[in-house]
């Protein structure tokens, strides 16, 4: 009793001396920055970019004056807007300059700057029941792998739909025949398609699920690709073909900015096609001069600035630079663990490696990502090898999980 009173006694002191309203505690604030700059160094289990390299960008932006303004992207970006202080100009450019990159045509390309890869997913399930309901009057059945971001399912839940979850082979991809045994021909399906699973990075077989869906033709269907990480680096790769719409007719696509092309917050962006757009629920805003066919009102309107500046500092040969030098990290880094004879598996044009899971404190020390499957031997974790990892640090890795296995086959101290 006497030890609570004291910590209550403690804890109202110490909020006391937050004071809301006063100075801004730097020291606090610079305590925080340098503990978030030494995680920068070594993390390797999340697919973010972290060569951010934004300085020129804010030094414009409060040199302009901007930073003491607000804008907002509300609206359709490719329509004017009643509310003027957007960056609808350079969101456009965003989407026309990746549009084409995965097979979309000039004029049949419609798309926004979202504000993730969820954001997008979210807008690719939410636009593909509509396209499907206004086609057949019918809510769709939701496909998707159980190896697919959970972002899926907690969407499909959320746009009550009904979820059929498809087993995935041992190597992360959707299992093909057994998404034909849960294919319903009487209802539309709304399949979504993982390029890139998050933990094992498997990419759905395109070619096999379309090979079922002429032999099975559903109502209707309507494909996403959820690109969240590959999405970003295929497109500059040779692999490029997975990715085209042209070769696998999918109907929209989200990919995220944050993973691949490094940003300092959360973003990405979401494309599909007017004829999809124009089968949306028009939901007519009057004060804001057209219709709003984004789910959210309010958008980002720093993001696609960002995004624009990215794109002006970068060339197409740097981001294939980037591509190939991920790509053979990633080869590197698994070549390493098969001459230790680590357990070990990576798909192909995947810089996802993943491994029988090492000691808690190897864990802790690259902050890796954890996963189980009894197919594989139970425990795994994964590392993906980002553009700021360098050779070094992916030999460090490797060389802590050889001392990790070394000590786990050591004979027990008598
Ligand atoms: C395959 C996949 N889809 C979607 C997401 C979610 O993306 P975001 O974090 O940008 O919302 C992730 C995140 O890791 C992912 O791996």
């Amino acid at each position: 009793m006497k030890k609570t009173a004291i910590l209550i006694l403690i804890s109202l002191v110490v909020s006391a001396s937050f004071v809301w309203g006063g100075d801004v505690p730097m020291d606090r604030l610079n305590a925080f920055s340098k503990k978030i700059l030494d995680l920068r160094e070594h993390v390797m289990g999340y697919p973010i970019n972290q060569n951010v390299d934004l300085k020129e960008f804010y030094e414009w932006y409060v040199q302009s004056g901007l930073h003491n303004t607000s804008m907002n992207n509300v609206g359709n970006p490719r329509k004017s807007s009643a509310l003027l202080m957007n960056t609808h100009e350079f969101e456009n450019e965003v989407i026309n300059f990746f549009a084409p990159l995965y097979g979309f045509t000039p004029e049949e390309a419609w798309g926004i700057v979202t504000s993730s890869g969820t954001d997008g997913n979210d807008h690719g399930v939410y636009f593909g029941v509509k396209y499907l309901l206004a086609k057949t009057q019918m809510r769709p059945v939701l496909y998707v792998s159980e190896d697919a971001h959970y972002s899926i399912k907690k969407i499909g839940d959320l746009q009550n739909l009904e979820l059929k979850l498809i087993p995935s082979d041992v190597m992360g991809h959707m299992d093909v025949a057994k998404f034909e045994a849960a294919l319903e021909t009487n209802k539309p399906a709304l399949i979504v398609i993982a390029i890139g699973t998050t933990f094992k990075g498997a990419v759905d077989d395109q070619k096999g699920i379309d090979e079922v869906l002429q032999r099975k033709p559903p109502l209707a269907v309507y494909r996403h690709l959820d690109g969240a990480l590959f999405g970003g680096y295929l497109p500059f790769s040779e692999h490029k073909e997975v990715i085209d719409r042209k070769l696998m007719h999918f109907d929209s696509i989200a990919v995220s900015g944050h993973k691949f092309f490094g940003f300092d917050e959360p973003c990405g962006f979401f494309i599909t096609t007017q004829d999809v757009l124009d089968r949306q629920n028009p939901f007519r805003v009057p004060y804001l001069n057209d219709a709003v066919p984004t789910i959210t009102c309010s958008r980002s309107a720093l993001s696609p600035l960002k995004f624009w500046w990215k794109l002006q500092r970068h060339s197409m040969a740097d981001f294939q630079q980037q591509a190939a030098d991920i790509l053979a990290n990633a080869t590197f880094f698994k070549a390493q663990l098969d001459e230790a004879g680590y357990p070990a598996w990576r798909n192909p044009n995947s810089n996802t490696v993943f491994f029988k899971r090492p000691s808690q404190a190897v864990m802790e020390r690259y902050d890796l990502a954890m996963e189980e499957d009894p197919r594989l031997g139970g425990l795994l974790a994964h590392m993906i090898v980002m553009q700021n990892e360098s050779r070094e640090e992916i030999e460090d890795l490797a060389a802590s999980l050889k001392a990790d296995m070394a000590k786990d086959k050591a004979p027990a101290k008598p």
